[in-house]
């Protein structure tokens, strides 16, 4: 339409993206994926006489258990075993960071699905029967579904946290305008398309081998040797990949595995336990939902100078991850703005929901939702743009972050700068506002949404990682980590290193299964930073391996090892190709005696933070982009399209193009899911309403925005990434965000009465409410 010069040079950027992007590899579990070879947990190939298993839980939210009455279920033919908390040989408890968590209910339940028992039958056709026959009578207990109704009580996982930058009391004063406000942001359902599951096997004395559906095999290992009262050698667990992970498997995936175990263990006979949808939705937690209030305050120029909010988060009834999530929530606080005077408290509120756990972001996201909002509010009421606010805002080279870090390498105006010229904001802005002035039923709403997220585990001790690498006889190569596939595109990533250092093609590697045998100890595939830990590791193991062979060639061609190069399977010195191929080079190195398995470790340097004073530098670096998202709001239906959402990421030195723009799209409309269709509702028994997919809405291919461009940051990428190829992981989910906001501005265009709530999600129902509230009528 706009015939300008910067649409022509975002046509030639486009182009080069998809130039790039058809040159890139593509993930390799695609092939098996498309053809439906990929394993999962159910296509194990069980053992003649394997058990099925199913879960009996609580149908109350809080209450104490008068009685439990198993006989008829016990009696129906093909059950072989109930278990309870009776039969655990080791400890009844599974919580990962504070022990408050039971395998199986005792004498109380806290949360409406918590287990109480596991039917172990010849079927699960027959273990779904028997748990129709168990008869349970629970005196019930009052109920505490909301976070501020915990607050009230006192009732808290932990201690709340606060950050301090500056002296936000004393900015206050000074500031020409102070707002204050509430916002919510809803839970959200994982809705992995593989359900949670684990097969359990027995193997020679005492040993178990579980096949888990898990980010974590070691919290898997270590927790279900706990609950065995066993060492953790005498349990293997084994990941191909996940359908699905979304942070519902960080922790979440582990009950499930240590039942199968544990009823192998007294059975000594192969154990599945699948969840069913229903189950799924009902007894694993969420996304946790936030209450937060936060008061901004803005110099006459429109400069934040001071930011508070408090966060409640709604824990669930047992601790989970939360007080690491809440903690992400306060390192997140102000996005990717620059606040010199910041007080931002969370508190993990215990509730009878179940314990809600890590989801993408990973607590970030609620807190870019509230100063968000801030601003949003701040905006109305001063009568400037949003964007004018965050514009002025936006972090600056060696600002420091209320938790003490100095931002380097900031990346917040250029990707800012870059998305509003490359895409042309002015224009974008006109479009939106002609439109308005000539449509009376429809209007759109435009947004910028900046993101500013923290790579690594925000708990130190977690950010190290190790690799195995095999090369086999005949050239081909084997490597084991702790990555675990899960749709991110981790395994590609990791065989184009090898593939990379060796100079060899990519079907001479293969990433084993992720198995606690093979590399122990391990972190999660959590955080962003699967890749980056993992990657580092694989390629600290290949170059040691290379150097070995590079000093096995110089000696056989009578030059020095730093002469030597490899290139696509031959081995050159200098630039001068030889005779000698790989697979001779790793036949000498054989007969040298030279080792061909390399086991390297890395441990991501810089990082530290000091919990006692909420000050350090937790973060290797940051991830930055800008999404401007136009919605068109239907004001007859409270219907909405997103017309376009034009994206800038920034992804370093992306070494893997079409994954990483995979993952900044599925983030985006995982994203834009949360703020505006996806509504978790409990009743105030605390029973989920939202328990299946009629009654719970997730975007699906109609939802998707109309159009989605994303132009890569140009940057230098960082040194802390692999290959200077940054995390992608969970930023761009943020820019969903943007989203909500865009929504909001179509229904103010329609309604000038409208009066800002900040409620996510923006559904239908809300938006038509919002259209109408007080509008005046002609
Ligand atoms: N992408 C797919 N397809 N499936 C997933 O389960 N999980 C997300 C993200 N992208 C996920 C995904 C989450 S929550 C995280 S933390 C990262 O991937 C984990 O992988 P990475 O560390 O390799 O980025
Ligand atoms: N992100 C994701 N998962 C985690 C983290 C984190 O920062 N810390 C512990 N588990
Ligand atoms: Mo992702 S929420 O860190 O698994």
């Amino acid at each position: 339409m706009h015939k300008n010069k910067s649409n022509n040079e975002l046509e030639s950027q486009l182009d080069a993206v998809s130039i790039a992007l058809k040159k890139s590899i593509k993930n390799l579990d695609s092939y098996t994926h498309v053809r439906g070879e990929s394993l999962y947990v159910d296509d194990v190939n069980i053992r003649q006489g394997t058990f099925h298993a199913v879960v009996f839980d609580s149908p109350k939210a809080h209450g104490k258990i008068k009685s439990v009455d198993y006989s008829k279920a016990e009696a129906l033919e093909g059950v072989e075993r109930i278990l309870t908390y009776k039969d655990i040989p080791g400890k009844n408890q599974i919580g990962g960071i504070i022990p408050d968590e039971p395998l199986f209910a005792e004498d109380e339940v806290h949360f409406w699905g918590m287990p109480i028992a596991l039917i172990v039958a010849e079927t699960e056709f027959i273990a779904r029967k028997a748990r129709d026959l168990i008869e349970i009578e629970i005196e019930e207990l009052p109920v505490i579904t909301t976070g501020k109704q915990a607050k009230e009580k006192g009732s808290l996982i932990t201690k709340p946290r606060s950050f301090v930058l500056g002296d936000p009391e004393k900015a206050f004063k000074d500031c020409e305008y102070v707002f204050e406000g509430e916002t919510f942001s809803n839970g959200q359902e994982h809705l992995y398309i593989e359900a949670q599951g684990a097969y359990a096997e027995p193997l020679e004395n005492g040993t178990i081998k579980i096949t888990s559906s898990t980010q974590g095999p070691t919290a898997v290992q270590r927790t279900t040797a706990q609950v065995l009262g066993v060492a953790m050698h005498k349990i293997e667990v084994d990941v191909t990949r996940l359908g699905g992970g979304f942070g519902g498997k960080e922790d979440q995936a582990t009950p499930w595995a240590v039942m199968a175990a544990l009823a192998t263990y007294h059975l000594n006979q192969s154990v599945k336990l699948i969840l069913n949808r229903h189950d799924d939705l009902r007894m694993t937690g969420k996304r946790h939902p936030y209450e937060s209030t936060y008061k901004i305050g803005l110099s006459k120029d429109l400069k934040i100078l001071a930011y508070e909010a408090e966060f409640l988060q709604n824990a669930g009834a047992a601790a989970d991850l939360s007080p690491a999530v809440a903690e992400r929530t306060l390192f997140h606080a102000t996005n990717s703005y620059y606040v010199p005077n910041v007080n931002v408290t969370v508190a993990s509120c215990k509730t009878n929901l179940p314990p809600n756990t890590a989801f993408r972001g990973f607590g970030g996201p609620q807190g870019m939702f509230v100063i968000e909002s801030a601003i949003a509010k701040a905006a109305h009421d001063i009568g400037v743009t949003p964007r004018a606010i965050q514009e002025a805002n936006l972090l600056d080279e060696n600002d420091v972050f209320s938790y003490g870090q100095i931002a380097k390498k900031v990346e917040a105006k250029n990707s800012w700068e870059s998305a509003t010229s490359i895409y042309n904001i002015e224009a974008i802005e006109r479009e939106v506002e002609e439109f308005n002035n000539s449509n009376s039923a429809f209007k759109k709403g435009m947004a910028l949404m900046p993101i500013c997220f923290g790579i690594s585990f925000t708990n130190t001790p977690m950010n190290h990682a190790r690799a195995l690498v095999h090369i086999y006889l005949d050239g081909s190569v084997g490597i084991s980590t702790a990555a675990v596939e899960m749709g991110q595109g981790v395994n590609t990533k990791m065989m184009q290193i090898a593939a990379d250092v060796f100079s060899v093609p990519i079907e001479k590697i293969k990433i084993e299964t992720t198995n606690t045998t093979r590399v122990a100890n391990t972190s999660p595939s959590a955080a962003s930073s699967t890749a980056d830990l993992n990657g580092k590791a694989t390629l600290k193991a290949c170059n040691a391996l290379l150097k070995r062979l590079k000093t096995v060639a110089a000696t056989y061609l009578k030059v020095t090892p730093e002469q030597i190069t490899l290139k696509d399977e031959f081995v050159y010195i200098k630039a001068k190709k030889t005779q000698l191929e790989w697979t001779q080079l790793i036949s000498m190195a054989m007969l040298e005696r030279v080792a061909l398995t390399e086991n390297a470790h890395y441990a991501t340097p810089e990082i530290h933070f000091d919990k006692t004073k909420e000050k350090g530098h937790p973060f290797a670096y940051h991830v930055y982009g800008t999404a401007i998202i136009t919605t068109t709001v239907d004001c007859t239906r409270g219907t909405y399209e997103f017309d376009s959402v034009k994206i800038v990421h920034d992804y370093g030195k992306s070494m893997s193009k079409g994954i990483d723009l995979g993952q900044v799209e599925g983030a985006l409309v995982q994203g834009i899911g949360w703020m505006t269709m996806e509504e978790i509702a409990y009743n105030d028994d605390g029973k989920l309403l939202s328990n299946a997919l009629s009654t719970y809405k997730i975007p699906d291919i109609f939802s998707v925005p109309k159009i989605v461009e994303t132009v890569p940051l140009e940057t230098k990428g960082h040194e802390l990434a692999i290959l200077k190829s940054k995390a992608v992981g969970e930023p761009p989910l943020m820019y969903g965000i943007g989203a909500y906001f865009a929504i909001q501005n179509a229904i103010k265009t329609f309604n000038p009465n409208y009066d800002l709530k900040f409620h996510a999600p923006m559904t239908p129902e809300k938006v038509l409410m919002g259209l109408y509230e007080s509008r005046p009528t002609k």
